[in-house]
């Protein structure tokens, strides 16, 4: 966590403002903090909180913070691995699996309800847990404060999946947007300011050009003025620098590390897939020729039935198949672009879209689990 946290001050006095009644022993409303990705959302909550906890142990004020990143595994895959994760963040070990769940649920509010004090529970990526489990623990704990009798207790949701309230049913969505905050996308002159206070942290002074920090500024302005990208960008070209043994970064250094990170995220994304996917891809790649030709859909199935029956793998239908080009398209793996045969229907026409440095290396992963 960085010292300071340039351009977030509105945002850090809006959330302050709203959480603070917790010092007098008063619940804050709920919170819904939305914005896109790396433009500051969790750094600015968690320092509101850890904030908020110096400020209580130092008045004595009875408030507990609980921020939970929902999208780490094995912490809220389901609803029983949730309000374990809270009860263990109260101090009380609950076993993997074996207890029902309703008994996790009292427990837990039981375990808060102990004595009078302010709880404020930030649920860190909700819309992945929402995704796993559906909406309904957030209607119980946001029902919940009508059956403490001592304790109060309130959330903060954080997403940058910008349509996630309309997602919820309604109670659960009026409840939980009592206070809504937007993280707007930094600009290019706003990431520069971030990188340059990380630098005066990070780096020995001299060693980043001036052209180093407008380069990666840039780059991820262009990319909907996301910090984490920026902030990736000028470490990784450090690391390559590094590696090279060259005294300073300069920009060609930038560059490298763009390729390396674009690379990285797509061999990662290609790794993650499920083996049918990955699967259509490598018809995909095979058909294409390096990535020269464009194929159609039917011509990708037929080569998937190929490589299915080499893999001993059961073949999908060629709608589901059809399903699954569209979730690589989305994925920025493929293209897809549909087009119309006349009478005969409609039909895709397919193309990489990976770009020839990073397509060798997973041609040779899917090679690797697919054979020639
Ligand atoms: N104003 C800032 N000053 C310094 N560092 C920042 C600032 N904003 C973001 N960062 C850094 O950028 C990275 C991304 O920020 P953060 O994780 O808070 O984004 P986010 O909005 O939660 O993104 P996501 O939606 O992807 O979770 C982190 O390393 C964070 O420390
Ligand atoms: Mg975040």
């Amino acid at each position: 966590m960085p010292s300071n946290i340039p351009h977030r001050e509105n945002e850090i006095n809006q959330l302050s403002s709203i959480i603070a009644p917790a010092l007098r022993g008063y619940h804050p409303n709920n919170i819904f903090i939305y914005g896109t990705c790396g433009t500051g959302k969790s750094l600015s909550i968690r320092f509101v909180l850890n904030q908020l906890e110096d400020i209580s142990r130092a008045n004595g004020s009875e408030v507990k913070t609980i921020y939970i990143n929902c999208k780490m595994k094995k912490v809220a895959d389901t609803e029983y691995r949730l309000f374990a994760q809270l009860l263990q963040e109260m101090g009380v070990h609950v076993p993997d699996t074996g207890l029902p769940t309703d008994v996790l649920y009292r427990n837990f509010f039981e375990k808060i309800d102990e004595k009078k004090r302010v709880v404020i529970i930030a649920l860190d990526e909700i819309d992945s847990l929402f995704k796993k489990v559906g909406d309904e623990f957030l209607y119980n704990l946001t029902r919940v404060n009508g059956e403490l009798k001592r304790a109060q207790l309130s959330i903060v949701g954080i997403t940058n999946d910008l349509s996630f309230l309309n997602n919820l049913d309604m109670r659960v969505k009026s409840s939980l947007g009592e206070e809504e905050i937007l993280f707007k996308p930094y600009n290019a002159m706003q990431l520069k300011d971030i990188l340059q206070n990380r630098i005066k942290e990070g780096f020995n002074e001299g060693i980043v050009e001036e052209g180093v920090i407008n380069k990666c500024a840039a780059l991820a302005a262009q990319e909907h003025g996301d910090a984490r990208r920026a902030l990736d960008l000028l470490r990784v070209a450090g690391e390559i620098t590094e590696r090279l043994g060259d005294p300073k970064i300069e920009e060609k250094h930038v560059d490298i590390a763009e390729e390396k990170i674009d690379m990285d995220r797509v061999v990662e994304t290609v790794k993650s897939q499920p083996r049918q996917s990955q699967a259509v891809l490598y018809s995909v790649l095979k058909l294409s020729n390096n990535g020269h030709t464009r194929v159609l859909t039917g011509d990708v199935f037929d080569e998937y039935i190929k490589v299915c029956a080499n893999n001993s793998i059961k073949s999908l239908t060629q709608r589901r198949v059809s399903d699954l080009i569209g979730e690589l398209d989305m994925l920025g793996v493929i293209t897809a672009r549909v087009i119309s045969k006349g009478r005969y229907g409609r039909t895709r026409d397919i193309s990489l879209a990976i770009s020839d440095s990073v397509l060798e290396k997973v041609e040779g992963i899917l090679r690797t689990r697919f054979g020639d």
